[in-house]
């Protein structure tokens, strides 16, 4: 953001500080009665520290950054990723369920219909449970493995978590992303390798963790096959952009479902990345997840930004953020089957906005994204709620919860939704000194007082409420696109690319230096002497 615009968001601030929530609260017709709505999801904003000036502020900054503008870049797949000189075009894999005319180009939208076609004919031959010979995929499976990590395990453990009412029970799907060997070796135990589908899913083909795990896993069904190999991989199936790196592993053609550069693996659950999704709740379910999500795109490309979900959604984090400075921020479901949803968004949110300088080069001029963390509510209130209510920092946090469940134990679901709509209001509101003292009514004058100060809630706690319907593939469609879009703006406001990742790199390349040297007798002088010394101690208690 400029200067002006950050002097403009501060005076802004100063103005709104002094205001309580509580009095914010009672301001009859809040920007439009705070509440906005598209498809299955509303979002509830009246409990943010925002008032008509201060949303007219954020609204004429936002247009100054011409966001519309770089949304329809995105859309019709203009380079939007210019450090690694592509586009992004996640929308493009729904685009086919939208409503409004297409703006990928032909080419890609071919590919994508033709990798959705072999993706369908796949699970078609898995849910049939007959070996079918031209794909020469295994028959009788009663259980996948999604190997991946990030983009390539999150999004799809979400969904399939999230969407478990809807799993048509033909496979048990489990996740492994982490190189991490105990759970490798559980599944091992657990899993009979001549029912088991495995899916290496890695965009670029050269994730270690995902490479480590998938040859691990390769020569567990080669066992199981008396070591034939030809037998064991018709248990494989590829994921990835990297086609040649998956053939080149030994999975065919045929069982290898493409991705593309132009979809970064955050983004990536609406690709094949999802087929696992797709083993759980068949095709039709994956087509109304996508149709959630085209939902979104487009109410994104059509609302003007007062009514707009997503860019709203950014106001608010920006506003937070840059304006009260508020370091971070908290996303609470309130909907046990959403448990994967702060993990999936922290990848989202963290690796998309996470950067802090612009893709001139230049240090971005304000701070950009909040640490963000969560767990599902009420469990959540039971651990650090009383941080988030009477700590010294104060958390923005993101209530999410769906109307309708999908049981019919009503009185559960009437608690779990006052329980979300009290939380927020007692954020919001809190209790003052004097109600606080009002209700200690035995010991001294001063213990009462130091009984009161400790039951006193300061409030004016800010939080976004965002109910769902119900908990579907398309209001959770519909919900993760919610969220890419106001990263999508974020980014735009905060001059920073959304779709690159360079931070993780360091990391790799050491970690790949380093193992080697975990071997006894292996060189460690390269290393600082913190590593030289762990490695020390590792080597020397290892046996
Ligand atoms: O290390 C970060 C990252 O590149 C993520 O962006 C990505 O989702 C994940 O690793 C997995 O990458 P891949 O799908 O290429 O294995």
């Amino acid at each position: 953001m400029l200067e002006s615009q950050l002097a403009r968001l501060a005076a802004e601030a100063a103005r709104l500080r002094p205001l309580h929530l509580r009095t914010l609260l009672a301001t009859p017709d809040r920007f439009g009665n705070c509440t906005r709505r598209a498809g299955p999801l509303l979002l509830d904003l009246s409990r943010q520290k925002l008032d008509d000036a201060a949303l007219a502020t954020l609204g004429a900054i936002a247009e100054e950054s011409q966001w519309s503008d770089a949304r329809d870049a995105m859309f019709r797949g203009e380079v939007v990723n210019p450090s690694e000189q592509r586009p992004a075009l996640h929308t493009a894999l729904r685009a086919a369920e939208s409503h409004l005319p297409m703006l990928a180009p032909r080419n890609v939208l071919a590919e994508i219909a033709a990798a959705r076609k072999q993706m369908a004919r796949l699970v078609d031959a898995i849910h049939g449970g007959h070996a079918d010979t031209e794909l020469d995929i295994a028959g009788g499976i009663t259980d996948v493995i999604n190997i991946g990590i990030g983009g390539s395990d999150l999004g799809p453990r979400l969904a399939v978590e999230a969407l478990r009412p809807f799993d048509l029970g033909k496979v048990r799907c489990h996740f492994l992303p982490n190189v991490d060997g105990h759970r490798t070796a559980g599944l091992m135990r657990e899993l009979d390798p001549k029912r088991t589908l495995v899916l290496l899913v890695s965009k670029s083909f050269t994730t270690q963790e995902t490479l480590l795990n998938g040859q691990v896993l390769r020569d567990w069904l080669a066992a199981a096959h008396a070591g034939d190999r030809a037998a064991a991989d018709r248990h494989l199936v590829a994921i990835s952009a990297n086609v040649d790196a998956a053939r080149a592993f030994g999975i065919p053609a045929a069982r290898v479902l493409p991705m593309w550069d132009f979809v970064g693996g955050r983004y990536s659950v609406w690709s094949a990345v999802g087929f696992v999704l797709a083993l759980a709740i068949g095709m039709p379910g994956f087509h109304a997840f996508l149709r959630g999500a085209a939902l979104v795109d487009d109410h994104f490309r059509s609302a003007p930004w007062r009514d707009n979900l997503p860019v709203l959604l950014a106001l608010v984090g920006i506003w937070n953020r840059n304006a009260l400075g508020f370091s971070t921020a908290a996303v609470i479901p309130y909907h046990d089957y959403l448990r994967e949803l702060p993990a999936y968004l922290q990848q989202l949110e963290m690796e998309s906005l996470g950067k802090s300088v612009t893709p001139e080069g230049a240090a971005v001029a304000q701070a950009t994204v909040p640490v963000l963390w969560g767990n599902v509510g009420t469990n959540a209130q039971h651990a650090f709620f009383q941080a988030l209510h009477q700590g010294t920092d104060v958390v923005p946090v993101d209530f999410i919860g769906a109307i309708r469940a999908a049981h019919s134990l009503q009185a559960n679901q009437d608690a779990l939704l006052a329980n979300l709509l009290a939380q927020g209001a007692a954020f919001a509101l809190g209790k003052t000194y004097d109600e606080a003292l009002a209700e200690a009514k035995t010991g001294s004058a001063a213990e009462r007082h130091a009984l009161a100060a400790q039951r006193t809630f300061a409030g004016d706690r800010p939080s976004s409420t965002i109910l769902l319907d119900a908990l579907t593939p398309e209001s959770l469609g519909a919900l993760l696109a919610l969220y890419e879009h106001k990263v999508f703006v974020q980014s735009r406001l905060w001059g920073i690319n959304a779709f690159d990742q360079w931070g993780v790199e360091l990391g790799k390349t050491l970690a790949k230096n380093i193992e080697p040297a975990l071997a006894a007798d292996a060189d460690t002088g390269s290393f600082d002497a913190a590593t030289q010394g762990l490695i020390k101690t590792i080597r020397a208690r290892r046996a």
